[in-house]
């Protein structure tokens, strides 16, 4: 048969299923294009999300390719001889073409006459229903695989965690799945098949796509539910932020709106409707903000105002709550639910790596052609041998070679701190971490990408990206091995008693550069416990610090006060209501802001790039109310009168009862001012002192958010 390297394994698979009329599609980019609740490609099925969903994709209904995945889930687990990240996953794919029968019998085809398995080693399970969800078990699937000679006691039937498959993302198309394992024990295989006994080898997955995981598009809130004594309730709002929904709409007469200070939205997402009288006006609501009725969800305070629900149009949910805790509980039950799809699919997935190793009797992927050429790589630097340093060098192995994927992906990314780049930092600094235990010098990242480069030709991006990945591989060693050892000299002294604090995990974090995943693993190798909470606070208190530091928000001595900051205070003061005025858009808010001696720095939404003569119009408004010398004014007051005063405040910080309101006073403006924002400063007190502002930049950070840096002369 011959099939040994994963070149073999890959062209019998997709030639195989040409001959029964599938067309290869090349592998898409590890970075999922249109989902951005996920950092990866998890699947092969993933960028084919808009044809299982029914688009007509251009090769047709019968589909194979070889895609390159990763997982983050299980990076702690790589080190034993099946975990890794990176990995090939091999599929087939009916888009509303053939079913169950034809999947399995090309399944049991290829698994016993290409690959050679004895139809006597094969295992089956297959979904066992679920009475919760509506969804039945799947006797088909179990039927089709006895039908071919599979014994019914090794046919064995598992719930949702085992046997159902998908969404790859917060939503799409998913459905029961039946899996295939081999024999790979040193006995003949018993006769009855156990699920749990580790020598029965997950080698492939046929998912029957006949449901569709959904989203609510829409929450409408009573508003009496949304206010607490003329106060908007932070514990309700807090849990409809858990659930972000294209849209929420508060409804109801609006008495407690105008009953409490607060008459601007915007900046919550939230649109605030006047509850039509009639039906016929409800329903135009409900075309007007393109809402499916059975997409959408209306939740009453307790039974007051359930008689309006009523007027509803017929398919809408409908719930009660009083409490937070009650509308979470409404809200988990009813925000997220399968529906059946409107074409069925079937998708598959088997992982190169993991078929390599049962096809050599190995079961060890690291010693399958997918890795042997790393681990022999890593031997010759490291003068040690795999039988003795095997856990270490899985671990280098596996993390360098998705490294080099990632950056070397078509939409490839440089290490960060956030989402994709903060995973490839990890995955690179938990490698050096382990190369220097082995003994590994400097460079040999570098050394390790060149090989992984050279035996994946097939994908032409990585030679084509082949200077990117070195240089940042690079860069991100030489940075992190600036600070590796006194971190883990820190570490050791931090790592004395039971617990590492928050603070000192999170000065870890800062000022070494250890990702958190690294204090856990070294701490639990010690067997010290971290304190996991007090570090996600402390993070939230220095991301917290950073975005309001600028603007002065903690007065214990992080706001710099020096003169030059007063100056640019003012100025993003200045800066944010010209943008409102210039650009004519009252819903303009301030997204984030930077002060530092040099510039000011502010993040706004803007749906596009400004012109320039928008850019001079606003720098004129500005230099116009610094040269008519504005004072500027600081009260302090209850948060709900500086709301109601028409201060800007941004919505996402936690403001106190009291808080201090900064207004720029202007004469020639009806209000009597140009500025009012609830800030801590520090201001200049006239606004003559700020000298000539000039935009030195206007840029896009992320989609609708434009970016303002400033300076003052
Ligand atoms: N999408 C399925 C899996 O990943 C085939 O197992």
């Amino acid at each position: 048969m011959g099939i040994s390297t994963r070149r073999d394994l890959i062209e019998a698979f997709i030639n195989f299923f040409k001959s029964k009329k599938h067309k290869e599609i090349p592998s898409a980019s590890l970075i999922p294009e249109n989902d951005p609740t996920v950092l990866f490609t998890t699947a092969g099925m993933h960028p084919l999300v808009p044809f299982l969903q029914g688009e007509k994709h251009p090769l047709g209904r019968r589909l194979t390719s070889v895609q390159k995945c990763l997982r983050t889930g299980d990076i702690d687990e790589v080190g034993d001889s099946v975990h890794h990240t990176f990995f090939e996953m091999l599929g087939n794919w009916s888009l509303g073409d053939y079913w169950k029968k034809e999947a399995i019998e090309f399944s049991f085809e290829f698994l016993t006459k290409v690959l050679g398995f004895p139809k006597e080693r094969l295992a089956i399970s297959c979904f066992a229903g679920d009475g919760e969800r509506g969804i039945p078990k799947d006797d088909e699937s179990a039927e089709i695989w006895e039908s071919l000679g599979v014994p019914r006691e090794r046919i064995a039937f598992l719930g949702m965690r085992n046997n159902w498959w998908g969404p790859a993302g917060e939503t799409g198309p998913c459905g029961p799945d039946t899996e295939m394992f081999y024999w790979v024990g040193e006995d003949e295989p018993p006769e009855r098949f156990d699920p749990s006994d580790e020598r029965w080898v997950e080698i492939w997955n046929d998912v029957f796509m006949e449901y569709e995981r959904k989203k609510l598009d829409a929450i409408f809130i009573d508003e009496k539910l949304l206010f607490r004594e003329g106060r908007l309730a932070r514990d309700i709002w807090d849990v409809l932020e858990q659930f972000k929904t294209k849209k929420f709409l508060v409804v109801g007469s609006l008495e407690e709106f105008k009953k409490s200070a607060i008459d601007d939205f915007s900046h919550l997402a939230v649109e605030v409707v006047e509850f039509p009288k009639t039906s016929e006006e409800l329903e135009n609501l409900f075309d007007e903000k393109k809402l499916s009725p059975a997409l959408a969800l209306f939740v009453s305070f307790g039974n007051t105002n359930a008689k309006l629900a009523d007027k509803f149009p017929e398919g809408l949910r409908k719930a009660s709550a009083t409490t937070a805790h009650e509308l979470n509980e409404v809200l988990e039950k009813n925000v997220y639910f399968y529906a059946k799809a409107k074409q069925r699919n079937v998708d598959t997935g088997m992982g190169v790596e993991r078929t390599l190793s049962v096809l050599d009797g190995s079961c060890d992927d690291y010693l399958t052609d997918s890795f042997l050429p790393l681990i022999r790589e890593i031997e010759k630097l490291s003068g040690k041998s795999y039988e003795e340093k095997k856990r270490e060098m899985r671990i280098i192995a596996d993390h360098l070679r998705a490294a080099v994927f990632i950056l070397g992906d078509e939409r490839g990314v440089r290490p960060s701190n956030v989402q994709q780049g903060y995973v490839l930092r990890r995955l690179i600094r938990r490698a050096i971490r382990y190369a220097k235990l082995i003994g590994l010098e400097k460079g040999f990242a570098t050394a390790l990408a060149k090989v992984v480069i050279a035996h994946y030709p097939d994908y032409q991006e990585l030679a084509r990206n082949h200077k990117f990945i070195v240089e940042e591989l690079e860069l991100e060693e030489e940075r992190f091995l600036r600070t590796l050892e006194k971190g883990l000299k820190k570490f050791n002294e931090v790592a004395q008693g039971e617990v590492i604090s928050g603070k000192d995990a999170f000065l870890l974090f800062q000022s070494y550069g250890f990702p958190i995943e690294m204090t856990l693993e070294l701490a639990n190798e010690r067997g010290v416990k971290v304190d996991l909470e007090a570090y996600n606070e402390e993070f939230r208190r220095h991301q917290e610090l950073s975005r309001t530091a600028s603007r002065g928000m903690f007065k214990s001595g992080l706001a710099d006060e020096s003169e030059k900051t007063r100056k640019l205070h003012t100025a993003t003061h200045l800066l944010n209501e010209a943008l409102r005025k210039v650009l004519g858009d009252e819903n303009i808010k301030q997204k984030g802001s930077n002060i530092t001696p040099e510039r000011l720095r502010f993040d706004f939404n803007f749906p596009r790039k400004l012109t320039k003569e928008e850019i001079e119009k606003i720098e004129e408004l500005v230099n116009e109310k610094i040269a008519q010398g504005l004072e500027v004014v600081r009260e302090e007051m209850p948060l709900g009168q500086a709301m109601e005063s028409g201060a800007q405040a941004e919505f996402g910080a936690r403001y106190p009862e009291v808080v201090s309101v900064y207004t720029i006073l202007d004469p020639s403006d009806p209000r009597g001012w140009f500025s009012k924002e609830i800030c801590t400063g520090p201001h200049v007190k006239n606004t003559a002192e700020i000298g000539k502002f000039k935009i030195v930049k206007e840029e896009s950070v992320a989609a609708g958010i434009r970016r303002i840096k400033a300076v003052v002369e």
